[in-house]
Protein backbone atom coordinates (compact mmCIF):
# COMPACT_ATOMS: atom_id res chain seq x y z
CA UNK A 1 0.00 0.00 0.00
CA UNK A 2 0.93 3.57 -0.93
CA UNK A 3 1.31 6.16 1.90
CA UNK A 4 -2.30 7.69 2.90
CA UNK A 5 -2.89 10.65 1.19
CA UNK A 6 -4.02 13.70 2.89
CA UNK A 7 -7.65 14.62 2.47
CA UNK A 8 -8.17 17.83 4.28
CA UNK A 9 -11.63 17.45 4.70
CA UNK A 10 -11.22 13.91 6.53
CA UNK A 11 -9.15 15.53 8.95
CA UNK A 12 -11.82 18.30 9.56
CA UNK A 13 -14.33 15.64 9.84
CA UNK A 14 -11.68 14.05 12.49
CA UNK A 15 -12.37 16.78 14.66
CA UNK A 16 -9.31 19.33 13.67
CA UNK A 17 -9.49 22.80 13.16
CA UNK A 18 -7.69 23.82 9.44
CA UNK A 19 -6.57 27.33 8.58
CA UNK A 20 -7.59 27.72 5.66
CA UNK A 21 -10.64 25.47 6.02
CA UNK A 22 -11.46 23.08 3.59
CA UNK A 23 -14.44 24.37 0.49
CA UNK A 24 -17.08 22.41 -1.29
CA UNK A 25 -20.14 23.85 -2.54
CA UNK A 26 -23.27 21.87 -2.37
CA UNK A 27 -24.79 21.46 -5.76
CA UNK A 28 -20.87 22.47 -7.29
CA UNK A 29 -21.72 20.20 -10.65
CA UNK A 30 -24.69 21.86 -12.16
CA UNK A 31 -26.26 24.19 -14.84
CA UNK A 32 -24.70 27.36 -13.82
CA UNK A 33 -21.29 25.69 -15.85
CA UNK A 34 -21.36 25.50 -19.26
CA UNK A 35 -19.59 22.22 -19.08
CA UNK A 36 -22.27 20.67 -17.26
CA UNK A 37 -24.95 21.71 -19.81
CA UNK A 38 -22.63 20.40 -22.82
CA UNK A 39 -23.04 16.74 -21.28
CA UNK A 40 -26.02 17.15 -19.78
CA UNK A 41 -27.50 17.33 -23.88
CA UNK A 42 -25.73 14.33 -24.90
CA UNK A 43 -27.15 12.21 -22.10
CA UNK A 44 -30.96 12.65 -23.13
CA UNK A 45 -32.77 13.06 -19.75
CA UNK A 46 -31.27 14.09 -16.28
CA UNK A 47 -32.22 10.37 -14.91
CA UNK A 48 -29.97 9.40 -17.81
CA UNK A 49 -27.43 11.38 -16.76
CA UNK A 50 -27.33 9.42 -13.25
CA UNK A 51 -27.57 5.89 -14.54
CA UNK A 52 -24.42 6.75 -16.92
CA UNK A 53 -21.32 6.27 -15.69
CA UNK A 54 -18.69 7.62 -17.43
CA UNK A 55 -21.30 10.58 -17.73
CA UNK A 56 -21.99 11.01 -13.98
CA UNK A 57 -18.33 11.04 -13.19
CA UNK A 58 -17.22 13.26 -15.62
CA UNK A 59 -19.61 16.23 -14.55
CA UNK A 60 -18.47 15.14 -11.02
CA UNK A 61 -14.94 16.10 -12.24
CA UNK A 62 -15.81 18.88 -13.81
CA UNK A 63 -15.95 21.31 -10.62
CA UNK A 64 -12.75 19.83 -9.48
CA UNK A 65 -11.07 20.56 -12.42
CA UNK A 66 -11.68 24.08 -12.36
CA UNK A 67 -11.87 25.06 -8.95
CA UNK A 68 -9.79 22.10 -7.37
CA UNK A 69 -12.39 21.87 -4.36
CA UNK A 70 -11.34 19.91 -1.53
CA UNK A 71 -14.27 17.46 -1.66
CA UNK A 72 -16.07 15.84 -4.82
CA UNK A 73 -19.89 14.73 -4.39
CA UNK A 74 -21.54 11.95 -6.57
CA UNK A 75 -23.40 13.34 -9.45
CA UNK A 76 -26.94 11.77 -8.59
CA UNK A 77 -29.67 12.77 -6.84
CA UNK A 78 -32.00 11.95 -3.87
CA UNK A 79 -34.86 10.82 -6.53
CA UNK A 80 -32.81 7.67 -7.49
CA UNK A 81 -34.03 6.14 -4.30
CA UNK A 82 -37.55 6.06 -4.90
CA UNK A 83 -36.67 5.69 -8.90
CA UNK A 84 -34.83 2.32 -7.91
CA UNK A 85 -37.98 1.39 -5.56
CA UNK A 86 -39.91 0.87 -8.66
CA UNK A 87 -41.72 4.79 -8.00
CA UNK A 88 -41.82 6.41 -11.54
CA UNK A 89 -39.78 9.68 -11.16
CA UNK A 90 -39.31 11.67 -13.88
CA UNK A 91 -37.50 15.46 -14.48
CA UNK A 92 -39.95 18.36 -16.58
CA UNK A 93 -37.50 20.50 -17.94
CA UNK A 94 -37.86 23.51 -16.35
CA UNK A 95 -40.33 22.79 -13.44
CA UNK A 96 -38.39 19.77 -11.22
CA UNK A 97 -39.39 16.59 -10.38
CA UNK A 98 -42.62 14.29 -10.72
CA UNK A 99 -43.22 11.25 -9.29
CA UNK A 100 -46.73 9.27 -9.42
CA UNK A 101 -47.92 10.19 -5.68
CA UNK A 102 -48.11 7.40 -3.06
CA UNK A 103 -51.66 7.69 -1.88
CA UNK A 104 -52.31 4.90 0.20
CA UNK A 105 -50.86 1.50 1.86
CA UNK A 106 -51.00 -0.47 -1.27
CA UNK A 107 -48.85 1.93 -2.99
CA UNK A 108 -46.42 1.65 -0.51
CA UNK A 109 -46.71 -2.12 -0.02
CA UNK A 110 -45.75 -2.36 -3.74
CA UNK A 111 -42.64 -0.30 -3.34
CA UNK A 112 -39.51 -3.30 -3.90
CA UNK A 113 -36.75 -2.68 -2.16
CA UNK A 114 -35.14 -6.08 -4.22
CA UNK A 115 -35.19 -4.14 -7.29
CA UNK A 116 -32.80 -1.44 -5.88
CA UNK A 117 -30.19 -3.80 -6.73
CA UNK A 118 -29.85 -2.82 -10.31
CA UNK A 119 -29.82 0.66 -10.30
CA UNK A 120 -27.32 0.95 -7.24
CA UNK A 121 -24.60 -0.55 -8.56
CA UNK A 122 -24.81 1.82 -11.62
CA UNK A 123 -24.38 4.81 -8.69
CA UNK A 124 -21.82 2.70 -7.33
CA UNK A 125 -20.13 1.97 -10.56
CA UNK A 126 -19.70 6.14 -10.66
CA UNK A 127 -18.11 5.99 -7.18
CA UNK A 128 -15.74 3.53 -8.33
CA UNK A 129 -14.54 5.15 -10.83
CA UNK A 130 -14.37 8.79 -9.36
CA UNK A 131 -12.00 7.37 -6.68
CA UNK A 132 -9.71 6.01 -9.55
CA UNK A 133 -10.00 9.56 -11.33
CA UNK A 134 -10.14 11.96 -8.73
CA UNK A 135 -6.63 13.47 -6.89
CA UNK A 136 -5.79 11.60 -3.97
CA UNK A 137 -6.18 14.84 -2.15
CA UNK A 138 -9.64 15.00 -2.75
CA UNK A 139 -12.66 13.92 -0.61
CA UNK A 140 -15.65 12.11 -1.91
CA UNK A 141 -18.49 12.29 -0.94
CA UNK A 142 -21.30 10.02 -1.34
CA UNK A 143 -24.92 11.12 -0.27
CA UNK A 144 -28.60 10.14 0.17
CA UNK A 145 -31.64 11.87 0.79
CA UNK A 146 -33.16 11.40 4.35
CA UNK A 147 -36.00 9.63 4.75
CA UNK A 148 -38.80 12.15 5.92
CA UNK A 149 -37.31 14.77 2.58
CA UNK A 150 -37.47 12.01 0.53
CA UNK A 151 -40.68 11.16 1.22
CA UNK A 152 -42.17 14.38 0.98
CA UNK A 153 -41.98 14.21 -2.56
CA UNK A 154 -42.96 10.21 -3.17
CA UNK A 155 -46.09 11.30 -1.43
CA UNK A 156 -46.34 15.08 -2.64
CA UNK A 157 -45.23 13.74 -6.59
CA UNK A 158 -43.33 16.95 -6.90
CA UNK A 159 -41.39 19.67 -4.53
CA UNK A 160 -43.62 22.08 -2.68
CA UNK A 161 -43.15 24.75 -0.39
CA UNK A 162 -44.79 23.09 2.42
CA UNK A 163 -45.10 19.54 2.54
CA UNK A 164 -48.43 19.70 3.04
CA UNK A 165 -49.08 16.63 1.24
CA UNK A 166 -46.48 14.48 3.23
CA UNK A 167 -47.62 16.19 6.58
CA UNK A 168 -51.24 15.60 5.74
CA UNK A 169 -50.69 11.88 5.17
CA UNK A 170 -48.37 11.71 8.35
CA UNK A 171 -51.10 12.56 11.05
CA UNK A 172 -53.36 10.42 8.86
CA UNK A 173 -52.11 7.22 8.31
CA UNK A 174 -49.43 7.02 10.83
CA UNK A 175 -48.79 3.48 10.62
CA UNK A 176 -48.65 3.45 6.37
CA UNK A 177 -46.16 6.45 6.64
CA UNK A 178 -43.63 4.93 9.76
CA UNK A 179 -43.61 2.32 7.18
CA UNK A 180 -42.31 4.06 4.20
CA UNK A 181 -40.20 5.53 6.67
CA UNK A 182 -38.93 2.28 7.84
CA UNK A 183 -38.55 0.88 4.21
CA UNK A 184 -36.04 4.11 3.41
CA UNK A 185 -34.10 3.80 6.59
CA UNK A 186 -33.22 0.84 5.73
CA UNK A 187 -32.98 0.96 1.74
CA UNK A 188 -31.14 4.52 2.02
CA UNK A 189 -28.35 2.38 4.65
CA UNK A 190 -27.91 -0.14 2.22
CA UNK A 191 -27.40 3.01 -0.13
CA UNK A 192 -24.95 4.28 1.63
CA UNK A 193 -22.98 1.15 2.37
CA UNK A 194 -22.41 0.49 -0.88
CA UNK A 195 -20.80 3.64 -1.93
CA UNK A 196 -18.86 3.56 0.98
CA UNK A 197 -17.68 -0.24 -0.22
CA UNK A 198 -17.19 1.64 -3.33
CA UNK A 199 -14.84 4.34 -2.16
CA UNK A 200 -16.98 7.45 -0.73
CA UNK A 201 -14.82 8.53 2.31
CA UNK A 202 -17.98 10.30 3.88
CA UNK A 203 -21.37 10.39 3.14
CA UNK A 204 -23.99 13.56 3.60
CA UNK A 205 -27.76 12.74 4.09
CA UNK A 206 -29.97 15.64 2.71
CA UNK A 207 -32.86 16.74 4.78
CA UNK A 208 -33.86 19.87 2.70
CA UNK A 209 -37.39 19.86 4.30
CA UNK A 210 -36.31 19.04 7.84
CA UNK A 211 -37.71 22.77 8.69
CA UNK A 212 -40.77 22.50 7.90
CA UNK A 213 -42.23 19.98 10.98
CA UNK A 214 -43.38 20.73 14.93
CA UNK A 215 -41.13 19.58 17.42
CA UNK A 216 -43.00 16.19 18.28
CA UNK A 217 -42.76 15.60 14.11
CA UNK A 218 -38.93 16.74 13.90
CA UNK A 219 -38.02 13.94 16.60
CA UNK A 220 -39.87 11.80 14.95
CA UNK A 221 -39.57 11.87 11.34
CA UNK A 222 -35.93 13.61 11.41
CA UNK A 223 -34.72 12.68 14.29
CA UNK A 224 -35.04 9.08 14.96
CA UNK A 225 -34.79 7.73 11.53
CA UNK A 226 -31.00 9.69 10.93
CA UNK A 227 -30.27 8.38 14.38
CA UNK A 228 -30.90 4.71 12.87
CA UNK A 229 -28.97 5.48 9.85
CA UNK A 230 -26.05 6.90 11.86
CA UNK A 231 -26.22 3.75 14.18
CA UNK A 232 -26.26 1.51 11.23
CA UNK A 233 -23.35 2.84 9.26
CA UNK A 234 -21.11 2.85 11.87
CA UNK A 235 -21.72 -0.49 12.69
CA UNK A 236 -21.11 -2.00 9.18
CA UNK A 237 -17.95 0.84 8.56
CA UNK A 238 -16.85 2.25 11.65
CA UNK A 239 -15.35 5.72 11.61
CA UNK A 240 -16.52 6.63 8.48
CA UNK A 241 -18.16 10.13 8.88
CA UNK A 242 -21.96 11.08 8.33
CA UNK A 243 -22.68 14.83 7.92
CA UNK A 244 -26.77 15.68 8.50
CA UNK A 245 -27.88 18.30 6.52
CA UNK A 246 -31.22 19.49 8.35
CA UNK A 247 -31.77 22.50 6.11
CA UNK A 248 -34.01 25.14 8.32
CA UNK A 249 -33.32 23.01 11.71
CA UNK A 250 -33.09 26.45 13.26
CA UNK A 251 -33.57 25.66 17.47
CA UNK A 252 -33.99 22.15 16.33
CA UNK A 253 -30.29 22.06 15.10
CA UNK A 254 -28.08 21.37 18.96
CA UNK A 255 -30.47 18.75 19.28
CA UNK A 256 -30.37 16.96 15.98
CA UNK A 257 -26.49 16.83 16.30
CA UNK A 258 -26.87 15.42 19.86
CA UNK A 259 -29.59 12.48 19.42
CA UNK A 260 -28.40 11.45 15.85
CA UNK A 261 -25.03 11.18 16.00
CA UNK A 262 -23.70 12.86 13.05
CA UNK A 263 -20.10 13.86 12.86
CA UNK A 264 -20.52 17.19 11.22
CA UNK A 265 -23.90 19.38 10.88
CA UNK A 266 -24.63 21.47 7.43
CA UNK A 267 -25.94 24.42 7.97
CA UNK A 268 -28.16 26.71 6.23
CA UNK A 269 -27.86 30.00 5.19
CA UNK A 270 -30.37 31.59 8.31
CA UNK A 271 -28.13 29.65 11.37
CA UNK A 272 -26.53 32.77 13.17
CA UNK A 273 -23.02 32.57 12.51
CA UNK A 274 -22.49 32.47 16.48
CA UNK A 275 -24.95 29.19 16.85
CA UNK A 276 -22.68 27.72 13.82
CA UNK A 277 -19.31 27.95 16.10
CA UNK A 278 -21.30 26.60 19.31
CA UNK A 279 -22.64 23.54 16.81
CA UNK A 280 -18.62 23.51 15.95
CA UNK A 281 -18.16 22.60 19.66
CA UNK A 282 -20.10 20.04 20.61
CA UNK A 283 -18.81 16.81 21.17
CA UNK A 284 -20.01 13.32 20.65
CA UNK A 285 -20.73 10.41 22.88
CA UNK A 286 -18.60 7.98 20.73
CA UNK A 287 -16.14 10.14 19.51
CA UNK A 288 -14.98 13.48 20.51
CA UNK A 289 -15.25 16.58 17.84
CA UNK A 290 -17.96 17.41 15.72
CA UNK A 291 -17.73 19.70 13.18
CA UNK A 292 -19.91 22.58 10.86
CA UNK A 293 -20.55 23.09 7.61
CA UNK A 294 -21.82 25.92 5.79
CA UNK A 295 -23.48 28.50 4.98
CA UNK A 296 -23.23 31.11 2.43
CA UNK A 297 -26.13 32.53 0.80
CA UNK A 298 -26.08 31.07 -2.80
CA UNK A 299 -27.82 34.26 -3.85
CA UNK A 300 -24.72 36.29 -2.72
CA UNK A 301 -22.76 34.09 -5.07
CA UNK A 302 -24.89 35.23 -8.00
CA UNK A 303 -24.35 38.59 -6.80
CA UNK A 304 -20.59 38.70 -6.26
CA UNK A 305 -18.74 42.03 -5.68
CA UNK A 306 -17.16 42.89 -2.15
CA UNK A 307 -20.82 42.25 -0.35
CA UNK A 308 -19.39 38.61 -1.09
CA UNK A 309 -15.60 39.01 0.01
CA UNK A 310 -17.34 40.50 3.13
CA UNK A 311 -19.85 37.63 3.90
CA UNK A 312 -16.79 35.17 3.25
CA UNK A 313 -14.56 36.97 6.14
CA UNK A 314 -16.97 37.05 8.47
CA UNK A 315 -17.53 33.20 8.37
CA UNK A 316 -13.91 32.36 7.88
CA UNK A 317 -13.78 35.12 10.94
CA UNK A 318 -16.56 33.53 13.31
CA UNK A 319 -15.64 30.13 12.51
CA UNK A 320 -11.89 30.10 13.58
CA UNK A 321 -9.91 27.42 15.50
CA UNK A 322 -13.23 25.20 15.40
CA UNK A 323 -13.51 22.18 13.03
CA UNK A 324 -15.17 23.96 9.95
CA UNK A 325 -15.81 22.98 6.26
CA UNK A 326 -16.44 26.08 3.89
CA UNK A 327 -19.65 25.44 1.50
CA UNK A 328 -22.50 27.30 0.76
CA UNK A 329 -26.70 27.13 3.09
CA UNK A 330 -27.84 25.53 0.18
CA UNK A 331 -27.10 24.60 -3.35
CA UNK A 332 -25.80 26.41 -6.00
CA UNK A 333 -28.38 28.00 -8.77
CA UNK A 334 -28.40 28.29 -12.14
CA UNK A 335 -27.67 31.88 -12.85
CA UNK A 336 -24.30 31.65 -10.51
CA UNK A 337 -21.79 33.39 -12.72
CA UNK A 338 -18.85 30.85 -12.81
CA UNK A 339 -16.18 33.28 -11.98
CA UNK A 340 -17.80 34.48 -8.82
CA UNK A 341 -17.01 30.81 -7.62
CA UNK A 342 -13.50 31.60 -8.42
CA UNK A 343 -13.60 34.56 -6.04
CA UNK A 344 -15.23 32.64 -3.58
CA UNK A 345 -12.15 29.33 -3.35
CA UNK A 346 -9.51 32.44 -3.36
CA UNK A 347 -11.12 34.29 -1.12
CA UNK A 348 -11.36 31.58 1.25
CA UNK A 349 -7.87 29.59 0.62
CA UNK A 350 -6.29 33.59 1.26
CA UNK A 351 -5.08 33.96 -2.45
CA UNK A 352 -4.54 36.86 -4.19
CA UNK A 353 -7.18 38.45 -1.73
O1 LIG B 1 -23.28 18.63 -7.32
C1 LIG B 1 -24.01 18.08 -6.46
O2 LIG B 1 -24.37 18.65 -5.41
C2 LIG B 1 -24.36 16.62 -6.62
C3 LIG B 1 -25.58 16.27 -7.22
C4 LIG B 1 -26.94 16.57 -6.59
C5 LIG B 1 -28.07 16.89 -7.38
N1 LIG B 1 -29.17 16.92 -6.56
C6 LIG B 1 -28.04 17.09 -8.84
C7 LIG B 1 -29.19 17.74 -9.50
C8 LIG B 1 -27.37 16.49 -5.26
C9 LIG B 1 -26.56 16.23 -4.00
C10 LIG B 1 -28.79 16.70 -5.27
C11 LIG B 1 -29.62 16.65 -4.04
C12 LIG B 1 -31.05 16.95 -4.14
N2 LIG B 1 -31.90 16.67 -5.18
C13 LIG B 1 -31.80 17.50 -3.08
C14 LIG B 1 -31.26 17.85 -1.70
C15 LIG B 1 -30.54 19.15 -1.67
C16 LIG B 1 -31.38 20.37 -1.91
O3 LIG B 1 -31.16 21.00 -2.95
O4 LIG B 1 -32.24 20.68 -1.07
C17 LIG B 1 -33.14 17.61 -3.51
C18 LIG B 1 -34.30 18.16 -2.73
C19 LIG B 1 -33.19 17.07 -4.84
C20 LIG B 1 -34.39 16.91 -5.71
C21 LIG B 1 -34.27 17.64 -6.99
N3 LIG B 1 -33.41 17.32 -8.02
C22 LIG B 1 -35.01 18.78 -7.38
C23 LIG B 1 -36.05 19.48 -6.54
C24 LIG B 1 -34.55 19.13 -8.65
C25 LIG B 1 -35.11 20.22 -9.53
C26 LIG B 1 -34.61 21.56 -9.18
C27 LIG B 1 -33.48 21.94 -10.09
O5 LIG B 1 -32.50 22.51 -9.58
O6 LIG B 1 -33.63 21.70 -11.29
C28 LIG B 1 -33.53 18.22 -9.02
C29 LIG B 1 -32.75 18.22 -10.28
C30 LIG B 1 -31.26 18.24 -10.18
N4 LIG B 1 -30.53 17.52 -9.29
C31 LIG B 1 -30.38 18.99 -11.02
C32 LIG B 1 -29.07 18.68 -10.60
C33 LIG B 1 -27.78 19.17 -11.21
C34 LIG B 1 -30.78 19.89 -12.18
C35 LIG B 1 -31.29 19.01 -13.27
C36 LIG B 1 -30.86 19.37 -14.67
O7 LIG B 1 -29.66 19.31 -15.00
O8 LIG B 1 -31.77 19.64 -15.45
Amino acid sequence: MGVEPTRRMMQVLAGQALDPPPVWLMRQAGRYLPEYRATRETAGGFLDLCYTPKLAAEVTLQPIRRYAFDAAILFSDILVVPDALGQHVRFVEGEGPRLDALASADDIARLDPVATAKKFSIVCETVARLRSDLPAETTLIGFCGAPWTVATYMIGGRGSPDQAAARLFAYRQPEAFARLMDLLVDVSVDYLSQQISAGADCVQIFDSWAGSLPDDEFARWVVAPTKRMVAALESRHQGVPVIGFPRGAGANAARYVRETGVTAIGCDTAEPLGAMRNLAQMRRKASGAIAAQGNLDPLLLVSGGEALDRRVDEILEAMDGVPFIFNLGHGIVPQTPPENVSRLVNRVRGDGA
